[in-house]
């Protein structure tokens, strides 16, 4: 059954699943070997499902970690302006190889600040995963700003589900959705 406020669903769960399959593996290739010492630093809230399912699938020893950072305050449009709400609290980052987990790419403006961030604190290495991207949205300095692994690429539309709300609702959702107009319409 598909949610009433879903107008379509963009990504289903096996294709969600498959992605994710696709993702590990190429993590796994990428991070084997004795001198890599992989952290998956989830960027909460959104990044959480995708992380959960992400990591189960990665076969290389990992270990987990959590940053939070603002980006939209509610509504649909991104304010540029990046704030740190959960840092990285761990003694050991110069001997990280942090592979930071994103939910989606929108202007590019949160992952840039972050790998930024973790670099100046002193990260052995910064590379980033994204489930989804919207390059279509990059704001003009970042137009060539690419995660180093990627789901999927999608249109400019407002996604829900999988972990991304809106307004807090919809992570919950087991598939990627757009919302029917009408429902941030009425709300904003
Ligand atoms: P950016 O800084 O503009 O790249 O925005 C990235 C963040 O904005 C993501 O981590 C999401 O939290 C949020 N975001 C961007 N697009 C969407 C969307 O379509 N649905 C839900 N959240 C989004
Ligand atoms: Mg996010």
């Amino acid at each position: 059954m598909i949610h009433p406020d879903i107008e379509s669903i963009l990504i289903s769960t096996e294709e969600i699943d498959s992605i994710v399959t696709r993702l590990a593996a190429e993590i796994d290739r990428d991070y084997a070997g004795d001198d890599k010492n992989l952290v998956l630093v989830c960027i909460l809230k959104g990044s959480v499902v995708f992380m959960g399912d992400l990591m189960k699938k990665i076969t290389v020893p990992v270990q987990i970690d959590f940053m939070k950072a603002s980006s939209y305050g509610s509504g649909t449009t991104s304010s540029g302006n990046i704030n740190i709400l959960l840092d990285l609290k761990r003694k050991d980052i110069a001997d990280c190889d942090i592979l930071i987990v994103e939910d989606i790419i929108d202007s590019g403006n949160t992952l840039n600040f972050l790998i930024d961030h973790l670099m100046r604190k002193g990260a052995r290495s910064v590379k980033t995963v994204t489930l989804l991207d919207k390059p279509s949205r990059r704001a003009p300095h970042l137009k060539d700003f690419n995660p180093d692994y990627h789901g999927a690429i999608i249109d400019d539309v407002f996604a829900v589900g999988f972990g991304l709300d809106y307004n807090e609702k919809y992570r919950a959702l087991p598939y990627i959705g757009i919302l029917k107009p009408e429902v941030y319409h009425t709300e904003q």
